[in-house]
């Protein structure tokens, strides 16, 4: 009889158990899909009007070729990745909140078959998005570059400056190593939803440089994990993380907070986000919130 009552309870407990992994980590609304391909789709974002939270979040998801793409038509870009934040993590860093990985143009000036000037430059202002001062690296290529990462106005953010030795080695760049000859790279600062560049000659401070030039954001992984050697006038779009945060278009108080067993981190910009607890897995924005992680349940 005891033992009966015993077996009665450790398995009740293992269905408990099971029950609670099984419903540990919804990321999406119910009766939502929560992805597109390989690429995660946690709310805010969703692919349909009941699954996202609004606009700004709606995702395409739309087969080419044979294979999934992800896309962001509210800013008009290709999306790579999507992550809640999760500061325990180890890839994370603290001050990380939600990242989506895009695919976004590069700018270019004076380049051959490019009409001439400037073209390209990315506007999202007035989204929920930033470039990640954390994460993104601002680079130019050229030859006697002085390259300004300009925002509205043009309102210079920062700039990087590069010398020229030949400048047919502009073709062949190992961007990991734009040590300022031929190319440069610079940290920026956090804030940003204006990617623009504006290009000067280094020798004669004042004069338009003529030679074609180009300028992008990049993901730092992107950056250092490929060893490759990039002919950049065939690069039309690189990897750069951006931050998201829902704060301007839902509340959580404190108490609801608590009971997600979640937690709110602000950012330098005045927006905040929300994250799990550590050793909780799940979506702080849903109701369901963040849940224990059951590792109990391997032990049967
Ligand atoms: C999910 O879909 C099922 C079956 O279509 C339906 O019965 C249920 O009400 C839906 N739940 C929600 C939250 O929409
Ligand atoms: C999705 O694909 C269709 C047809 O291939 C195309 O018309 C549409 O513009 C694509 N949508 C996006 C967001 O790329
Ligand atoms: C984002 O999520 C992907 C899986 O979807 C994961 O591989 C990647 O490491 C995550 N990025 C960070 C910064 O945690
Ligand atoms: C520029 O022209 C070359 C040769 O015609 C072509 O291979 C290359 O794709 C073009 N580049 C761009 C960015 O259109
Ligand atoms: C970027 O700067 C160029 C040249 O000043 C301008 O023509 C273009 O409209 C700008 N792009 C954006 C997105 O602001």
């Amino acid at each position: 009889m005891a033992v009966q009552v015993v077996m009665r309870i450790t398995f009740f407990l293992l269905l408990t158990t099971y029950e609670l992994a099984e419903a540990a980590a919804p990321i999406a609304k119910p009766n939502c899909s929560d992805s597109c391909g390989d690429i995660y789709i946690p709310y805010p974002f969703g692919k349909t009007t009941e699954c996202y939270l609004n606009n700004w979040f709606k995702i395409v998801c739309n087969e080419t070729g044979g294979s999934l793409k992800a896309f962001l038509p509210s800013i008009g870009m290709e999306v790579l990745e999507i992550n809640l934040t999760d500061p325990y993590n180890d890839n994370y860093f603290w001050n990380d909140p939600g990242l989506v990985r895009l695919n976004v143009p590069i700018i270019s000036s004076n380049c051959k078959n490019l009409s001439s000037g400037n073209i390209g430059g990315v506007d999202i202002s007035g989204s929920p998005f930033f470039f990640s001062s954390y994460r993104d690296k601002f680079i130019s290529v050229g030859c006697d570059n002085l390259a300004l990462m300009t925002s509205i106005n043009p309102m210079v953010v920062v700039g990087c400056n590069s010398i020229c030795v030949d400048k047919s080695i502009i073709k062949d760049i190992k961007l990991k190593n734009c040590l300022g000859v031929n190319c440069c790279i610079t940290t920026i600062p956090s804030g940003n939803q204006v990617l623009n560049a504006s290009f000067r000659s280094i020798k004669e401070e004042n004069k338009v440089n003529e030679e074609c030039k180009y300028a992008f954001l990049a993901d730092d992984k992107w950056l250092s994990s490929e060893d490759i050697t990039y002919n950049v006038q065939f690069l039309e779009y690189v990897p750069v993380v951006l931050e998201w945060t829902a704060s301007d278009f839902i509340t959580v108080d404190p108490n609801e907070l608590r009971r997600r067993n979640s937690e709110e981190y602000p950012t330098l910009y005045g927006t905040k986000y929300y994250y799990c607890l550590k050793g909780y897995q799940g979506n702080p924005y849903l109701p369901t919130g963040c849940q224990v992680l059951h590792l109990l349940f391997f032990d049967c």
